[in-house]
């Protein structure tokens, strides 16, 4: 199974600090997720790629489209809104993509990872046909659009039977991780960890992410 990350979501950070508590937790993150809602495809909206502008930081950004049709256009307002910012991937719904293929296609293209994510009432077989595709696939365990909610544990026997498909694949899960959460999806197969509410909602947040790993480790 590939290296163990963890990856804070910037949703549930406070929005008017929010640099001063990216800069709090960077050294302690792989990743950084930043959440992009259109109120369409999800009933929730966040800034779009002009929320880009408002921070910088040195962690690779996994940003997490739950945008209904994502054009080039609009993929490449992300890419190009700030330069300083390093864009690890590029996440995009199967429910949302009538071309999965092709909006996958245009994100590599522009040298970022394409990853494609599925809800938690989406079957894997949906995204059979672009596992030679992606180079990460996002299992949802939780409905999107919120921080906060209670993660569904079934849907990690779809982590299992990818993680037997690609042995070698970053398998990120997303919603209600925490410490007794992430070791579940672990032993499923999963190696990135997107968590939200757990760090940023937390007294201590570089506490938290640590107990994340410790977690994982036992
Ligand atoms: C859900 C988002 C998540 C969310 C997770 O729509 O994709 O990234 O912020 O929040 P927590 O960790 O609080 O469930």
């Amino acid at each position: 199974m590939p290296k163990i990350k963890i990856a804070p979501s910037i949703l549930s950070a406070n929005q008017a600090k929010l640099q001063e508590e990216i800069n709090e937790i960077e050294d302690f993150s792989d990743l950084l997720q930043v959440d992009v809602m259109d109120n369409i495809f999800v009933p929730n909206i966040t800034p779009q790629a002009e929320l880009l502008k408002k921070f910088s930081t040195k962690v690779p950004l996994d940003i997490h489209f739950m945008v209904k049709e994502p054009s080039n256009d609009y993929i490449k307002s992300f890419i190009n809104a700030n330069k300083k910012l390093k864009i690890n991937n590029i996440t995009v719904h199967q429910e949302a993509c009538k071309n999965l293929k092709k909006t996958l296609n245009f994100i590599k293209k522009n040298k970022i990872k394409a990853a494609v994510a599925i809800n938690p009432q989406t079957s894997l077989n949906k995204i059979k046909s672009v596992l030679n595709k992606v180079d990460m696939v996002l299992i949802m365990t939780v409905e999107p659009g919120f921080s906060g909610q209670k993660f569904i544990e079934s849907t990690l026997t779809k982590v299992k039977e990818l993680r037997k498909l690609k042995p070698d694949m970053d398998i990120e899960v997303d919603g209600g991780i925490n410490d007794k959460t992430a070791p579940l999806a672990v032993k499923a197969g999963a190696n990135i960890l997107v968590a939200s509410s757990f760090i940023f909602k937390s007294d201590d947040k570089i506490k938290a992410i640590k107990k994340i790993r410790d977690a994982v480790k036992k």
